[in-house]
């Protein structure tokens, strides 16, 4: 089987937030489609390590907030590469709260989801829910899954990369210096986790990493590491 296949399915690219007793958690997802109309039924699909999924088990509910193509790179290392277990995302970017639950200020559209049940994978649960609220907040192009492999990753990765470095937080207004695209011409190949694109950086050759060894942000094992140019 050629997974390659599964890139070419088209998704775009969400902020999921919940509520965790009156703190907001949030994960960036592309596991999303509609499939009913009436009602008006979502699916969303969880990483079982996602502690997102953890609260939507207990909450039952869900925001969606919809990606434009000029959102902040940093927007979706901060909600992609660290786990709502230990940060409070939130903090890092604009968003407001509309009946208790966050949405992104910077989003094209707003979507508000009760959970009516849900199926267990080996590694996802997926929600199945009814949109009960959505708003469609302005008209610009989505973020898909496939600019977010293509041209966008190695922006993510350099502002989160800054991020974890200097400790600054940056909202979306404060966009990355563009100037920094220049560098990418000076590539050099890394291992680099398919999952969530953790750059590996270590002093001990990946290859000779124990078998064992797992992802620091996402958890998933060697194998999901591919050598890329970074
Ligand atoms: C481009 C991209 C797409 C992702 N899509 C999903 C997804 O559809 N479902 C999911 O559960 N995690 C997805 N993830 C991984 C989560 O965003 C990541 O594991 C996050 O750290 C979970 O945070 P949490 O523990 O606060 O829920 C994706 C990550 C990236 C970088």
């Amino acid at each position: 089987m050629n997974l390659d296949a599964l890139f070419k399915l088209t998704n775009g690219l969400y902020i999921l937030g919940a509520n965790d007793n009156g703190r907001y958690v949030g994960s960036l997802v592309d596991a999303v489609t509609q499939v009913a109309h009436e009602p008006v039924i979502v699916v969303v699909s969880c990483g079982n390590q996602s502690y997102t999924k953890e609260c939507i088990e207990k909450t039952k509910e869900f925001s969606l907030s919809v990606l434009c193509k000029d959102v902040d790179p940093f927007v979706l290392g901060n909600f992609g590469f660290q786990s709502s277990r230990n940060v409070n995302k939130w903090d890092n970017v604009d968003f407001y709260v509309e009946g208790g639950l966050p949405y992104l200020r910077n989003n094209i559209a707003s979507i508000r989801c009760r959970v009516l049940s849900k199926t267990e994978f080996v590694s996802n649960t997926m929600f199945t829910a009814e949109v009960i609220d959505a708003d469609s907040v302005k008209d610009a192009e989505p973020l898909t899954y496939r600019d977010y492999r293509g041209y966008f990753k190695t922006e993510v990765l350099k502002s989160f990369e800054e991020y974890k470095k200097n400790g600054i937080k940056k909202t979306e207004t404060q966009t990355p210096v563009k100037e920094e695209s220049k560098m990418s011409d000076t590539k050099d190949k890394k291992w680099v986790c398919t999952v969530c694109g953790y750059v590996y950086d270590g002093d001990v050759p990946f290859e000779e990493l124990p078998e064992d060894w797992v992802c620091p942000l996402c958890g998933v094992d060697k194998s999901f590491f591919e050598l890329q140019e970074v």
